[in-house]
């Protein structure tokens, strides 16, 4: 009975500030699939920088590392927010793409900084649907960091031959 008027409560609140249930449950469904991307950055950057060899592996490894920092920074961000809107926050991380030479790390890690721009433009137009502008801003920010490392990435690997 008690859970009962709990959801009547919460279904309430929805409607009263204009939000419909399927634009946020949409929402927090987009949140959690970034958040596990989130997480196997986070791991793929941190497995890399520790498996990596070679003549580049200074470089790469302070690169790789610097990552990890950002990459968890925008977890927790994500975590936060689908916290915030009452749901649980995802803990299992995509699979850790597998990479042994510098160059196929560099490489797959492209490919993950271009999925999670793609994947946090959607979220961007989610938020946009669901009137939460703070949450769209940051999100923007958030594309901006991941298209500074695929950019770096691509530095990188550019003449690399
Ligand atoms: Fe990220
Ligand atoms: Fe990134």
């Amino acid at each position: 009975m008690a859970t009962q008027t709990v959801k009547e409560n919460r279904e309430r609140t929805r409607s009263d500030d204009g939000t419909s249930p399927a634009d946020r449950q949409a929402l927090v469904e987009g949140l959690n699939h970034d958040l596990a991307g989130e997480y196997q950055s986070m791991l793929t950057y941190l497995h890399f920088a520790s498996t990596l060899t070679g003549p580049f592996r200074k470089e790469l490894r302070d690169f790789f590392r610097a990552e990890v920092t950002d990459e968890m920074n925008h977890a927790q961000f994500l975590a936060d927010k689908i916290a915030a809107l009452g749901e649980e926050p995802t803990t299992r991380p995509r699979e850790v793409p597998s990479a042994h030479e510098p160059r196929a790390m560099l490489e797959a890690a492209l490919v993950l900084e271009k999925q999670a721009i793609a994947d946090h433009n959607e979220r961007i137009e989610q938020a946009e649907a669901f009137g939460d502008i703070g949450l769209k801003v940051d999100l923007e920010n958030q594309v901006a960091d991941e298209t500074r490392h695929k950019e770096e990435i691509e530095r990188f690997l550019a003449g690399w031959h």
